[in-house]
């Protein structure tokens, strides 16, 4: 089976900070004394925790700080234990689930080991000093050990608060930049939906407000001019509309004018053939009647 990820991260860890087998193996070795002096360390700290002012509220009574005093003996037990597998990284990440969901900052966390840590090293110290003579060397080393702990820690825990404020500025910023973002786009969706209605209706004077914030006054500039392209165009063909109907009139009147006439005219042909007929008529009578007279006249001689 392949390593897992917490595995994987845990061990780039111990690796950065030298904590290998021969580290293991010394922690191994200090378990007992560290099982040993954890009780009255811890006693030492949960006095300071459950007495400060920031610190009290998270514990409700004494049985309370008994029941997490007993659970981070057994947390420390298992980083005696030096092995730094599955059930450890169990252990602290729900160490660190637990003190996430009380809201507890990481500085009084920290601060905690450092309390913690003095005491531990005080009384392995204490325990493991080679001689009973000279207690008062013991006590110095490790008060310098400590202090050396306790400053580190401190700086430590300085330096994370400071990056997790500014990650925090950060996220804010981010945040305040896409509030303000999203109110931006909901005026402008606003201003373009009336737009719209307006132009369904068949109102071609409709316009998005000019005043519109960042990208989207380009885009109701955009929207307008193309609007009053379209109201120009529709204007034109209105009007091209209106002359072609003014056209269609005239060519109306002058096709009746034209019929009108043509009217005229087949009656005045008519007549003109009625008259041509009579015309004619009258000569054959009158050429009838020349005939006659001729014949009257050759009869006669
Ligand atoms: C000022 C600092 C701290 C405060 C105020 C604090 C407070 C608490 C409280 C109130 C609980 C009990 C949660 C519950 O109601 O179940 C708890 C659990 C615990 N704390 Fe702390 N704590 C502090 C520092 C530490 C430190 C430095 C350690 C070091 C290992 C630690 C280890 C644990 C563990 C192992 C548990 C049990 C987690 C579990 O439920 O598995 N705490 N803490």
């Amino acid at each position: 089976m392949s390593e897992s990820n917490e595995i994987k991260t845990l061990r780039e860890r111990l690796d950065f900070i030298g904590i290998d087998a021969e580290s293991r193996g010394l922690l191994a070795e200090l378990r007992t004394t560290i099982a040993g002096s954890i009780g009255s360390a811890l006693d030492h700290f949960y006095k300071k925790a459950s007495t400060n002012a920031h610190t009290r509220r998270f514990f409700a009574d004494e049985r309370h700080i008994e029941s997490a005093k007993q659970r981070q003996m057994r947390h420390w037990d298992n980083i005696a234990k030096g092995t730094f597998d599955e059930t450890y990284v169990q252990g602290v990440s729900e160490v660190g689930k637990v003190h996430a969901r009380l809201g507890l900052e990481p500085r009084w966390y920290i601060g905690g080991y450092a309390l913690i840590l003095e005491q531990l090293i005080g009384q392995i110290v204490e325990r493991r000093w080679p001689s009973r003579f000279g207690r008062r060397g013991s006590e110095q080393l490790s008060r310098e050990i400590a202090v050396v702990a306790k400053a580190a820690l401190m700086d430590m825990d300085y330096a994370i608060s400071v990056y997790l404020e500014t990650l925090e500025a950060e996220r804010k910023a981010v945040a305040d930049a896409k509030a303000e973002a999203d109110q931006e786009q909901k005026a402008a969706l606003k201003a373009f939906a009336a737009a719209f209605k307006q132009l369904q209706d068949g109102d071609l004077r409709a316009r998005v407000d000019h005043g519109l914030p960042g990208d989207f006054a380009g885009m109701a500039a955009d929207y307008n001019n193309a609007v009053a392209q379209l109201e120009t165009a529709v204007g034109d063909v209105a009007s091209s509309i209106t002359s072609i109907r003014t056209g269609l009139g005239e060519i109306n009147t002058a096709s009746n004018d034209l019929a009108h006439r043509t009217e005229q005219q087949a009656a005045s042909l008519e007549e003109t053939v009625a008259a041509l007929g009579e015309v004619t008529q009258a000569v054959n009578e009158t050429a009838e009647g020349a005939g006659k007279a001729q014949q009257v006249a050759s009869g006669a001689r």
